[in-house]
């Protein structure tokens, strides 16, 4: 048996991410989205929603800029914190000990401590409701140079990156395949 629901959001797991933004005249934040996704491989496009009574939603506004950085284990508090704190209050950088750094594709800082760094250029804000929607053109990605292998391969696992699911933080589990995995052939094992 099943018990019926109202319309939610259950749409469980999705990352929590931290967005950083500022304006011309430096007043930036950082603010946690849940509401984020990918919604084109090419030209690379993502979204987030952010409520319109949040501080950083004029910052965002105004510049067309925002960095989404990738939260992991260690990041975890400053994401809770950059999610329940306001830049009206507080600043967020500092109570947290972040690192405002230049992104090497716009003028919105990125996060040095985070080790995925996604700049954004916004394209269109859709009025959905609650929240209004960033659509935004990825204009470049910075990566930390640990994940890398020798040949320069991106080892996102070794990231510890979270998710967030139903109001909790989660990191990780274990691999269970690979893309494409379910359609492979088995290596047949050697006598
Ligand atoms: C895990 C998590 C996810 C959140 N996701 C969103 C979101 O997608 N959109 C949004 O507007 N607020 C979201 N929030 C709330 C804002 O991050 C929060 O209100 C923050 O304090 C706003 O900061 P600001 O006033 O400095 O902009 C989220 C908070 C947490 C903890």
């Amino acid at each position: 048996m099943k018990e019926t629901w109202k319309p939610g959001n259950m749409l469980y797991p999705v990352p929590a991410v931290m967005v950083s933004c500022e304006t011309k005249d430096g007043d930036s934040d950082i603010i946690t989205i849940a509401w984020t996704g990918t919604v084109c491989t090419n030209p690379p496009m993502l979204y987030i929603s952010v409520r319109p009574e949040r501080y950083s939603y004029h910052i965002l506004k105004e510049s067309g800029e925002f960095v989404v950085n990738l939260t992991t284990k260690k990041l975890a508090k400053a994401t809770d914190y950059c999610g329940t704190k306001s830049a009206r209050d507080v600043n967020k950088w500092e109570k947290m000990s972040l690192t405002k750094e230049k992104s090497a594709f716009i003028d919105a800082p990125i996060i040095k401590e985070s080790p995925v760094n996604i700049s954004c250029k916004v394209d269109q804000i859709l009025e959905l409701g609650s929240h209004h929607m960033f659509l935004a053109r990825v204009e470049g990605v910075q990566v930390d140079e640990e994940l890398l292998d020798e040949k320069g391969r991106l080892n996102l696992e070794k990231a510890g990156l979270i998710s967030y699911s139903h109001g909790q933080y989660f990191e990780l589990g274990k691999v269970l395949g690979r893309f494409g995995y379910s359609i492979m052939r088995k290596k047949r094992k050697k006598r």
